[in-house]
Parts: C-alpha cells; sequence; structure tokens
C-alpha cells in the first residue's frame, strides 16, 4: 500500500514535479526514427512528461525537438514550414533552427535585433537504434548517452517498437516486474499441464524455450527476491522445477526506468522503457537487438503486425479500451488464460484496466510483489531527495554497459547473487 501523498509523488511527471525533475535528469525515448524519414520531412507532435513538443529533422539530416508553442504569439509550430535548416512558423514567419535559436524574424524591420533576443525551448536529441532520445533536463547536469547492451550491435540489428498506453506509467512499469503474472496472464491453456513434455532441459544450464514456459507453468508460486546494485535493483523469480532444481529468471533495472526482462540468450538483449506521455499516458517502448545478423525489412513490418497490437507509425494499437482489446471469451473458455491476443496487449488490459493512475491506498501486496514494493520505494525516495535538491544517482557507462537480463536453472543450493551479475563482478553490487 502507498499513501496518496507518495502515490501523487511517484505518478506526476509534468514540469516542476519533483519525479518529473528525477526523470528529466536522463535520456528518454521520444520518437521512432522513421517518424522523421528525411532530411526536411513534415515535423511530427511529440508528447513527453506533460510537454507539448514539435519535432523536425532539419537540411542536415539533425533532429530539432522545440516546444509545440511559437514564442511569438503562441501558433503551433506543427503547422510549421520545415525548410533550409530550421522551422519558420506559418503565422509571421519566425524562424528556430534546432537549438532553439531565432534565425529569422522578416516581421520586424531588418535592422533589430530583437531576433537574437528570442529563443525557443530546445532539447538535445540522438538518433540511435531506430529511435529518437532526447534529454530534457539542465545542460549543466546532462550525462553521456546512454551505453546499453543493444547498443552493442549496429542499427540494422536494433528493432524499436512502440505502443500508446493509456495509463499513468507506474503501473505499466510495475506490469513488466510483476514476476508472478506470467504464470497467468500469459498462459495458453494448453501450457497449463505440460507433464507429458521433457526434452532434456531440466537440468543445470539453460533450459529450452518450451521448459522454461513448463516450469512457469508448473511453479506458480514464483520467490521474489530484490537485490540492489550500483545501477538500480535487480531481482530473481526462483520456481522449483520438475527436477527439483531451482530455475532463476532475473530482471534488471536501470534506474529509473530501463528495464532488461529476463530472457533466454537465444532471444538477444532488449531493453523496455514505460515512458511518461504525461501523467495519464504514456509510451510503452521495446528496443531489441539480433546477434547475429542484420533484421530484413519483413521481419521489421512482422514486428509492428504480429507484436499483438498492430500499430500506425505513430504508435497507436489497434486493440484498447474501447474495443475491450477485442478479448474473444470464446478464446478465454477453450484458448489462453486471458482470451486476449498478444502477450503486450494482455498487459495492456489488465494495467490500463486499472484507473488511470491506480488508487495503491486500497492494495494488498503479498510477497511475489517484492519487487513493486522495492521500485516504489527507490523512486519515491528520489522524488523526496529532489524535493530537497540532491539530485537522483548518476550513471557509469562503463556499468550500464554489461548490465543484462538472465535465465538458468542453478543447482539446488547454489547463491542466485552470482548469476547474471555481469556489471556487479567488476561494480561491487551490494548485497
Ligand atoms: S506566432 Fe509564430 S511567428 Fe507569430
Ligand atoms: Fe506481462
Amino acid at each position: 500500500m502507498l499513501t496518496h501523498e507518495d502515490n501523487e509523488l511517484l505518478c506526476r511527471v509534468g514540469p516542476g514535479t519533483p519525479m518529473g525533475e528525477v526523470l528529466r535528469r536522463y535520456w528518454l525515448p521520444v520518437l521512432t526514427s522513421e517518424e522523421l524519414p528525411e532530411p526536411d520531412c513534415p515535423p511530427v507532435r511529440a508528447k513527453l512528461l506533460g510537454e507539448e513538443l514539435v519535432a523536425f529533422r532539419d537540411t542536415n539530416g539533425d533532429v530539432g525537438l522545440v516546444d509545440n508553442y511559437c514564442p511569438h504569439r503562441r501558433a503551433s509550430l506543427f503547422f510549421g514550414r520545415n525548410e533550409e535548416s530550421g522551422l519558420r512558423c506559418v503565422y509571421h514567419g519566425w524562424k528556430f533552427d534546432i537549438n532553439g535559436d531565432c534565425i529569422d524574424m522578416p516581421s520586424e524591420p531588418a535592422e533589430s535585433n530583437f531576433k537574437d533576443k528570442v529563443k525557443i525551448t530546445a532539447y538535445p536529441t540522438v538518433d540511435r537504434g531506430g529511435t529518437i532520445w532526447t534529454y530534457m533536463g539542465p545542460k549543466e547536469l546532462q550525462p553521456p548517452f546512454l551505453n546499453l547492451q543493444i547498443f552493442d550491435y549496429p542499427d540494422s540489428h536494433i528493432i524499436t517498437n512502440r505502443v500508446q498506453s493509456d495509463a499513468n506509467y507506474v503501473q505499466v512499469i510495475e506490469g513488466n516486474i510483476d514476476s508472478s503474472h506470467i504464470s497467468f496472464l500469459h498462459r495458453n491453456l494448453a501450457d497449463l499441464d505440460m507433464s507429458d513434455f521433457d526434452d532434456g532441459t531440466d537440468i543445470v544450464g539453460t533450459p529450452s524455450n518450451k521448459m522454461s514456459t513448463k516450469i512457469r507453468g508448473a511453479d506458480r508460486n514464483a520467490r521474489v527476491v530484490v537485490q540492489e546494485t550500483n545501477y538500480g535493483w535487480r531481482y530473481v523469480g526462483i520456481r522449483t522445477t520438475p527436477n527439483g532444481h531451482n530455475h532463476l529468471r532475473i530482471t534488471t533495472n536501470i534506474f529509473p526506468i530501463y528495464q532488461m526482462i529476463s530472457r533466454l540468450p537465444s532471444q538477444g538483449p532488449g531493453v523496455l522503457m514505460m515512458v511518461p506521455r504525461d501523467d495519464e499516458t504514456c509510451w510503452r517502448w521495446s528496443v531489441s537487438a539480433r546477434t547475429d545478423r542484420p533484421n530484413t525489412e519483413e521481419e521489421r513490418e512482422d514486428r509492428k503486425n504480429n507484436s499483438g497490437n498492430k500499430t500506425d507509425i505513430h504508435g497507436r494499437g489497434e486493440k484498447g479500451k474501447w474495443n475491450d482489446y477485442m478479448l474473444s471469451r470464446d478464446d478465454q473458455r477453450n484458448l489462453s488464460f486471458t482470451g486476449i491476443g498478444g502477450v503486450g496487449t494482455q498487459d495492456q488490459a489488465v494495467t490500463e484496466g486499472m484507473a488511470v493512475i491506480s488508487d495503491k491506498q486500497n492494495e494488498h501486496l503479498g510477497t511475489s510483489d517484492g519487487a513493486i514494493i522495492h521500485n516504489r520505494k527507490v523512486m519515491v525516495n528520489a522524488a523526496r531527495a529532489m524535493l530537497e535538491g540532491i539530485e537522483p544517482m548518476k550513471h557509469d557507462p562503463a556499468v550500464l554497459g554489461k548490465v543484462r537480463s538472465h535465465e538458468e536453472i542453478m543447482p539446488f543450493g547454489d547463491d542466485w547473487r552470482l548469476y547474471g551479475a555481469f556489471a556487479g563482478e567488476d561494480a561491487g553490487i551490494k548485497v
């Protein structure tokens, strides 16, 4: 349970809010690169942390991200003309470059220096991994760009996927760190009893994908243990396998919102980020890499169409609250636990089905909710510290580059903390 006051602290992210300031100390994804496909293409609207913004790709191919409202008389720059290295407001022709400098003011006398005094808010951007990232905090505190495992691979290997979610970002994050729900929400009914299946991988080491599914169905009472690290925290869900071993699913969380959900090595690295558009909606970003070769165009299309909630270029899904996520009661009886197609959509249905900002005073959290409890504590503490002027943790890029999720069957009696501690081994995990 969380008091109403702490819930407000945790969930509100607009300019000037303590949590909004915490999130403004880190690089965040804002658009897919394909939304701005070429130099001088049409500008697009973007919303992040409650701020209305407009993005454009200038003549050099660099991306500008500026306030939506022109500083002259507050017209929307979305209607602007993107031409010759700047975005020109269509109301009176003022023009701004990607740094926010006013580079032309044709409505004022030629001898006026008024244009040198006018600036528009502009945030720095990086275009990497099919994703446009931005940093919205104070210039003097800007950290180096994120060094994540996915960036060990070139952009051609990386696929980015984004779906808008109609819920506060906190409950969407909490869906990702809720290990026990995968034994229920995402089950196909046929997987619930796989007692006849055995491919010999319920032994110490890496299980097959199918064995992993069997184990998650056989032990639905994962023991959750959280460990603090110097990049954030990680947690394990431990299940007993049919052969009596301990099966570990280790999920890592780089503070504040970069999550690497436990995956088998064959699935390649990936990071999930739940990024607030405003207090009531967020983006579910998934950025993942193939380790063996570039993705083909067909694979990229396929990912968009078959990720469970087919999206348009702006990340709007075809399933949502308005059509009950295309729930089929027949499928719920005969095929799957939910009757809703697609893992991500199943997550959306439950996290959006809570109140838009979920009331956390009336929850009853149990032992399997340990990671959620821990994350709330860490986030609320960071927001409280920010109120007192204390900055949140700064990341060491060398450590970030080593953070991994992990899945393995370990010998009975071993310490799980020795598994998958790629960053901790060098950086001194606090235990
Ligand atoms: S409102 Fe933009 S130039 Fe006047
Ligand atoms: Fe899920």
